[in-house]
């Protein structure tokens, strides 16, 4: 039997916990640092994400075969780069190729160089220029905090005020920190838009089925961006040939210009994508699963995680079969997410839950006795089902039975 570590701490650490698990095997699963509410489908260990050297000697002395890193930080800033050093198999990309996420100006400028399709950009790093340049740019448009900001660096501004005051906010008033210094000012595109995510290796691409997430906090798409508020999948309003077409000019194409670039990726590639009028175009890249995709997407995978990622790294091709079933989430947040979310407020009402209903922790602890909301997005509620209306029923019915005084949901998942 094998041994696995999942590095991170959310819902969709979670999901992978518990999806790996499930394989025949897999002894052991370790979450670092998870969270008590994980403790279903895997032991704990209180090591932070960021102690990239205490990670790698539990490890190494808890026999780990392969440790799958969920979250983006740690990637960043290097992690899979410290198992590789230290002879360790990682899923997850290195700092290098991260860089796809972690600057907006690196993936743009990669997609313009191998022509990749995107949106049209520009980067500014001198807020006068920023300011000019909005004033006589097509609205309305898209300005992006260069860094990562967890979902949320992103203004989408429909006049020269709203644009001002977003290039301000990032460029001036570091409400993104430094993240915000360097800012990429972009085309809105409009379409449909949909998670596509493929396993990587290399040149080697592996597509995964579509998922939906939702960005903005309220229903009908009103409010701020977050990090993600719910998603389901499939997604059948995107047809084959938008598919298809996403694989070879997006996924494939990204994966070959990574290691063109002497930066190959290895992990989750998640490509956010506008399915517009002239084909797919390419919203933003992630180095990592989507948070709140994996929760629904992990649910429907029917092969061993387990299995797909090692036969992945061993240079072979993985058998992917995925549920006819859909899966819809509901991601409960914290009151004020994502500007300043309250927290430390008492959950009941889980145990009531029905069989088959997936409950996935995003932000809570534990005090020995109860959970309390302990971040921005809390807890996700998952069900799957033969169809949509089922599958969305069914998701609310149970969402209901989650008592929080400070919690709000989206009522329009799917
Ligand atoms: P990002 O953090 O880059 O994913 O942006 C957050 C959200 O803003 C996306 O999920 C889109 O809904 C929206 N968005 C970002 N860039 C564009 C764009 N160029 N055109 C239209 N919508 C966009
Ligand atoms: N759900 C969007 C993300 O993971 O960035």
């Amino acid at each position: 039997m094998e041994n696995v570590l999942v590095v991170g701490r959310g819902g969709r650490e979670h999901a992978l916990a518990w999806k790996l698990g499930q394989s025949a095997k897999v002894g052991k699963v370790f979450v670092a640092p998870g969270s008590h509410g994980m403790k279903d489908v895997a032991e704990v260990v209180d090591i932070n994400e960021a102690d990239h050297a205490g990670l790698v000697k539990f490890a190494r002395d808890n026999g780990i075969t392969l440790t799958v890193i969920g979250a983006e930080q740690p990637l960043m800033d290097g992690i899979a780069d410290s198992f590789t050093a230290a002879g360790l198999r990682v899923w997850g990309p290195s700092a290098a190729a991260a860089q796809i996420e972690g600057s907006k100006t690196f993936s743009k400028n990669l997609m313009k160089k191998y022509g990749i399709p995107t949106a049209t950009y520009e980067v500014f790093t001198n807020a006068a220029a920023a300011y000019e340049y909005v004033q006589t740019a097509p609205m309305p448009i898209v300005i992006k905090a260069d860094g990562l900001a967890a979902g949320k660096g992103v203004a989408i501004v429909a006049n020269v005020a709203e644009a001002r005051a977003a290039i301000k906010d990032m460029m001036e008033d570091s409400k993104f920190g430094d993240s915000g210094h360097r800012v990429v000012i972009e085309e809105f595109l409009v379409g449909e838009e949909f998670s596509f995510m493929a396993f990587v290796h290399g040149e080697a691409v592996f597509p995964m089925e579509l998922s939906r997430d939702h960005k903005r906090a309220f229903d009908n798409d009103q409010g701020p961006n977050t990090g993600g508020m719910g998603a389901y999948s499939p997604m059948p309003i995107i047809d084959q040939a938008t598919i298809d077409e996403s694989v070879e000019t997006v996924l494939k194409k990204t994966a070959a210009a990574m290691v063109a670039e002497g930066r190959p990726f290895t992990g989750f590639l998640y490509g956010g994508l506008m399915a517009t009028a002239k084909g797919p175009s390419v919203i933003e890249f992630n180095a990592r699963f989507g948070d709140p995709e994996a929760e629904v997407l992990l649910p429907r995978l029917e092969s061993d995680l387990f299995d797909v990622l090692q036969t992945i790294l061993n240079g072979g091709t993985p058998q992917l079969k995925w549920s006819a079933d859909v899966a819809v989430g509901v991601i409960l947040a914290s009151t004020g997410y994502p500007e300043a979310p309250e927290t430390g407020h008492k959950i009941t009402g889980m145990c009531n839950l029905s069989p088959g209903t997936l409950v996935f922790h995003c932000g809570t602890k534990h005090d020995g006795q109860n959970y309390y909301t302990a971040g921005g997005r809390v807890l996700i509620i998952v069900k799957k089902a033969a169809d949509f209306a089922t599958a969305k029923r069914e998701v609310y019915e149970e969402v209901a039975k989650i008592e929080c005084d400070r919690i709000f949901y989206r009522r329009d998942i799917s």
